[in-house]
């Protein structure tokens, strides 16, 4: 069945699973169409700005606070213990992770990989529905990166399915399953424990550009009414709660607002570049980010590089070598990415943290000092990404000893021979 969807980023969104569900002229009538309870959920802090204010009414069966006790699990691979050991300055890679065990949901599947005070980034590898089992995340919006697999995101507010090459965000708060449609995925997560995302300003760009509003879709309401011997989870503070519920907390039967949930599919991202000589800073490839309280210095930037062509004239087409202020985690979604010839693989992921240098490796190097000029290239058939943070990201100590850490990364630049020659301009 084909999900239906409604356009736009951050609009402001009305939708009814049952015909009048959606009060007319109010929000909180003496008493809801069908018996439902009115629900607020607020994204940000009432008197934010209007531009920034984001909230929904949710018109449900059961209003949220109807569970039981939640009680504190164990300790998970999921977790915000970014200060088990010191940030590691040396550049980082990782293969892709292991098969799951049989059995693992998507909750049971993340991998906490690295993070900070404003973002948590994580893997995940997946091979089971979340039956019975329901989420939401207090501590952070979830930017959900598909590697392997689609996901099919039952939330409260309807019904998301991402492939990869798309992304989902399920804002916090936000109540949600995770169904695996070809029965196992993988893929990335960055938890945004900041400002909410957000499009980037396109100055002179112009009006259009980039990652365009409309091609964002938020789900229609859809309910589950169903009784059971369910469980609710909630992260908080780093920690996984628990609690017995007897229904499914995915019963709004309607909702208003532009707090939501949203996908999109990064193949329409509209990529520009240069015409004429060297390359723009990837910031030119930003497609969300969330600002922190210094103009221009992002808590957390979700950045592509997608097929597109290259035709830079006198210029090192790949991306330079570079130290940066921002820390920067990579992963790649499919295809080959365009400065490394080989070790970074579709699943696997890349830390370079602030100031530490990288680039291409040698083979790269080699190849794009010698290529042809005289012909565009393009790049096809490929779709990497960046989460890129202003703060420097402490790598877990379970990624830092897992066994998809390549220990040998740093040989890929070592085969960069010195060309210097004093009497050769
Ligand atoms: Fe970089």
């Amino acid at each position: 069945m084909t999900l239906a969807y409604q356009s736009g980023f951050g609009n402001e969104f009305a939708s009814e699973a049952l015909p009048g569900a959606l009060p007319v002229g109010r929000n909180s009538p003496q008493r809801c169409a069908y018996g439902l309870y009115a629900e607020q959920l607020s994204g940000t802090a009432f008197t934010a700005p209007r531009h920034s204010n984001r909230r929904s009414w949710l018109y449900r069966i059961r209003p949220g606070a109807m569970h039981g006790p939640f009680e504190l699990l164990p300790e998970t691979a999921f977790h915000n213990r970014f200060d088990e050991l010191p940030a590691d300055p040396n550049q980082l890679r990782w293969s892709p992770l292991p098969a799951a065990k049989p059995g693992t949901d998507f909750l049971d599947g993340l991998f906490a990989m690295c993070g900070n005070a404003g973002v948590g980034v994580h893997r995940y590898a997946a091979n089971a529905d979340m039956a019975g089992r329901f989420f939401s995340n207090s501590d952070a919006e979830m930017l959900i990166v598909p590697q392997a697999g689609r996901l099919r995101l039952r939330t409260e507010m309807g019904v998301l399915e991402v492939e990869p090459q798309e992304i989902a965000v399920i804002p916090r708060g936000i109540r949600f399953a995770v169904d695996l449609p070809d029965g196992s995925a993988a893929g990335y997560v960055a938890e945004n424990f900041g400002a909410l995302l957000r499009l980037p300003d396109l100055g002179p760009i112009g009006s259009n550009g980039l990652a365009n509003p409309r091609d964002f879709l938020a789900p229609v309401a859809a309910y589950e009414d169903v009784e059971g011997d369910f469980r609710l989870l909630n992260k908080f503070r780093g920690r996984l709660w628990q609690a017995a519920i007897g229904h499914s907390p995915l019963d709004a039967v309607a909702w208003h607002g532009n707090y939501t949930p949203y996908k999109y599919d990064l193949r329409r991202f509209n990529t520009i570049g240069s015409i004429s000589y060297d390359h723009p800073d990837p910031s030119i490839f930003l497609v969300l980010y969330s600002p922190s309280d210094t103009p221009g210095t992002s808590n957390l930037d979700f950045v592509i590089f997608p097929p597109r062509w290259l035709v830079a004239q006198d210029t090192f087409r790949p991306p330079w070598f570079h130290r940066n202020i921002a820390s920067e985690f990579m992963g790649l979604i499919h295809g080959v990415y365009d400065a490394k010839a080989d070790g970074f693989v579709p699943g696997g992921a890349s830390l370079h943290n602030s100031m530490t240098g990288h680039g291409p490796d040698a083979a790269t190097f080699d190849k794009a000092s010698h290529a042809d000029l005289s012909k565009p290239d393009v790049i096809t058939g490929t779709m990497a990404f960046m989460f890129e943070s202003r703060s420097v990201f402490t790598a877990t100590a379970q990624a830092l000893q897992c066994p998809s850490r390549q220990r040998d990364y740093q040989a890929c630049w070592q085969g960069l021979r010195k060309h210097f020659n004093p009497d050769n301009a």
